[in-house]
C-alpha cells in the first residue's frame, strides 16, 4: 500500500478548495476568531457572523477595549458563551503582553485547547502541526484502518496524524494542508456515505481497501 501523499492532498485542494471567508488571510487574530467560532458552530453559520464580528472588533486592541456587554451582544445566537468570555480574557492578556508566536504560546491562553492552538499554529504561523478535530480523526482512522474505538483511540490517531509532518509538501504549506484535511472530511470523507470514488487518497486508504471506511471510526458503547 502506498502512503498517503501530502502533495496529492494539496493538489486536490488547489483544484477545488472551498472559498471560506477566513481563507486568504494569515492574520493570527482573524484565524483565532474563526477557529473559536468553528469550535461549536457550523461553517455555514459562522460565515456571516465572522465578517460581522471583525467589522465590529477589527483587531485584538478593539476586542480587548470592548465592554463585555458589547461582546455578548455580538455573540448572541452563537451559543457557548464561555467562548466569548475566553476571547475577551485572552484579548486582554495579549494586550498586556504580546500576540503569541508559537503553538505553546497560544495554548496558554484561555479558551485555546490543543486543537485550536494547532489550527492557529498551522494556518497563521506556518507551524508543522496537524490539528486533530473530529473530521481529521475520521480521515486518519480510515486511512490507517484503525479499528480501536474512540475515545480510546484518540492518542493513536493523533500520533498517526502527526506522521504527515515528515513530508516536505506538508511542511511547505501546513495551513493549507490542515484546511485541505478539513475540506476532505467535510466533502468526501464524510461520516456517512463517504465519496471514496472521488478521494485523492483512495489508493492509499487501508480502510477503503478493506471495505471498512464507512464504518470507521468506531465508537465505544456508552
Ligand atoms: N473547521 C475548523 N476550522 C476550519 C477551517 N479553517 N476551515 C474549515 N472548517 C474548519
Amino acid at each position: 500500500m502506498m502512503k498517503a501523499s501530502a502533495q496529492d492532498l494539496l493538489d486536490w485542494y488547489d483544484r477545488g478548495a472551498r472559498r471560506l471567508p477566513w481563507r486568504g488571510t494569515a492574520d493570527p487574530y482573524r484565524i483565532w476568531i474563526s477557529e473559536v467560532m468553528l469550535q461549536q458552530t457550523t461553517v455555514a453559520a459562522v460565515g456571516p457572523r465572522y465578517a460581522r464580528f471583525l467589522a465590529r472588533f477589527p483587531d485584538v486592541a478593539a476586542l480587548a477595549a470592548a465592554e463585555w456587554a458589547e461582546l455578548a451582544e455580538e455573540w448572541a445566537g452563537l451559543g457557548y458563551y464561555a467562548r466569548a468570555r475566553n476571547l475577551h480574557a485572552a484579548a486582554r492578556a495579549i494586550m498586556a503582553g504580546a500576540i503569541p508566536a508559537t503553538v505553546e504560546g497560544w495554548r496558554a491562553l484561555p479558551g485555546i485547547g490543543p486543537y485550536t492552538a494547532a489550527a492557529i499554529g498551522a494556518i497563521a504561523l506556518g507551524a508543522p502541526v496537524v490539528p486533530m478535530d473530529g473530521n481529521v480523526e475520521r480521515v486518519v482512522a480510515r486511512l490507517h484502518a484503525v479499528e480501536a474505538p474512540l475515545p480510546g483511540a484518540r492518542a493513536e490517531l493523533a500520533r498517526l496524524g502527526q506522521l504527515f509532518t515528515t513530508q516536505p509538501a506538508m511542511r511547505a504549506r501546513p495551513g493549507d494542508f490542515a484546511q485541505a484535511l478539513f475540506d476532505l472530511g467535510a466533502t468526501i470523507c464524510t461520516p456517512r456515505n463517504p465519496a471514496c470514488a472521488l478521494c485523492p487518497w483512495r489508493e492509499a486508504c487501508r480502510g477503503f481497501a478493506l471495505g471498512l471506511a464507512p464504518s470507521l471510526p468506531r465508537k465505544a458503547p456508552k
